[in-house]
């Protein structure tokens, strides 16, 4: 079957056609259009503006995917899209157009959970051209974005259990508000990441000292707000540090490992309760090489015998190919009464900022 997915939910317009068979995901298109520099400026994302981008970018972007994909909309077996959670300006556009094109074109339609779709982006494995990763159950997965982090223990396919999360701040937030204290651009993550392997290279011996957050807690929660508030006071005891480069690479450094400890410690210690075959990442911020491969030697040291899993870096951020993966495996478990009543899903499909995934 062909799928189109769309998504809008928060800076990035994308638009994707996959074909699955048996399980295998083939990926015919996932075209991109990203909104970041326009936002830089005011150093985040302004759901207006994004509302405004999107509904400049998403017919040109439709257009791209189906091209690319070299297929005509009528080979098309379902549509799906972001309907939660995001910026609902953002949103709203997304869902609207694949509303009317499941109308006009007379196809299925489904909403999907963003996270379900970061979640999903491990399942497609686009070196290996068709073949769908085949991971073992239960998985843990933990999810790093702007928005959310979660650690989420799936038993199945689309059964997901909350066992950890954010009390404040998420994973990307906390990079994107950082970079925001030391002046070197949205978004902060990839900048943060530079910077850190320029110190590293140069062998510097960093004499920052930042606290690790919840570290010790016995749960398997996170908080980086005050990890963010660590950077503002460090950064105040030495005025004039923007202009000092080393300074900055040093605090980009041990603020990544802070973060990094955190999610890896929190990691291991959920793994230890919960016992996955698998421990996966998803999410943005899993674009990060040290997270990458720091928490892959862990696991091999800590838990050996869980398998590890990364989703490829095309898949690490907001994508559309990602979110149409998420609707093959939704679509698959539908009973045939379900997936007749998605013919007419364009007349209630919803957004929903905080949509819930269950
Ligand atoms: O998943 P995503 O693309 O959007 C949301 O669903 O939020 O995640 C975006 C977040 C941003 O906060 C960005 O700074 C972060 O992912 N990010 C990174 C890296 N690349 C993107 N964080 C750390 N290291 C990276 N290399
Ligand atoms: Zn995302």
């Amino acid at each position: 079957m062909k799928i189109l997915g769309i998504e809008t939910s928060c800076d990035e317009t994308s638009a994707s056609i996959i074909e699955c068979q048996d399980d295998k995901i083939k990926l015919l298109s996932n075209i991109i259009s990203s909104q970041v520099k326009l936002h830089a400026k005011w150093g985040g994302v302004v759901p207006n503006l994004a509302a405004r981008e999107h509904l400049k970018n998403i017919i040109p972007v439709l257009k791209m995917a189906i091209r690319k994909a070299g297929i005509n909309p009528a080979d098309l077996d379902l549509i799906s899209v972001t309907n939660g959670p995001g910026l609902i300006p953002a949103l709203l556009i997304g869902t609207n157009v694949a509303k009317t094109l499941s109308y006009a074109w007379e196809k299925p339609l489904i909403g999907i959970h963003h996270i379900e779709g970061h979640i999903a982006a491990n399942f497609i494995c686009e070196n290996s051209k068709s073949e769908t990763q085949n991971l073992k159950f239960p998985i843990l997965c933990l999810v790093v974005s702007g928005g959310h982090t979660q650690l989420v223990l799936m038993n199945d396919y689309l059964k997901y259990e909350i066992v950890g999360q954010t009390l404040d701040d998420a994973a990307g937030e906390a990079f994107d508000k950082v970079a925001r204290i030391l002046d070197i651009g949205y978004p902060g993550g990839p900048n943060i990441a530079k910077q850190a392997i320029d110190f590293k290279t140069k062998s510097w011996e960093s004499k920052i000292s930042l606290p690790r957050p919840m570290i010790n807690k016995n749960n398997f929660d996170f908080s980086f707000s005050g990890l963010k508030t660590a950077v503002l006071y460090e950064t105040n005891k030495h005025p004039g540090f923007l202009g000092n480069k080393n300074y900055i690479a040093e605090m980009c450094h041990e603020f990544q490992q802070a973060v990094v400890d955190v999610l890896i410690a929190k990691t291991l210690k959920a793994a230890k309760k919960y016992k996955p075959k698998t421990i996966m990442l998803a999410g943005g911020v899993a674009a990060n090489s040290e997270l990458r491969k720091q928490l892959g030697e862990a696991i091999k040291k800590n838990t050996p015998g869980i398998e590890y899993q990364m989703p490829e870096i095309d898949f690490t951020g907001d994508n559309a190919a990602m979110i149409a993966t998420a609707a093959y495996f939704r679509w698959k478990n539908m009973t045939s009464i379900q997936k007749k009543k998605n013919f007419s899903g364009w007349k209630n499909l919803d957004t929903d900022a905080n949509l819930k995934l269950k």
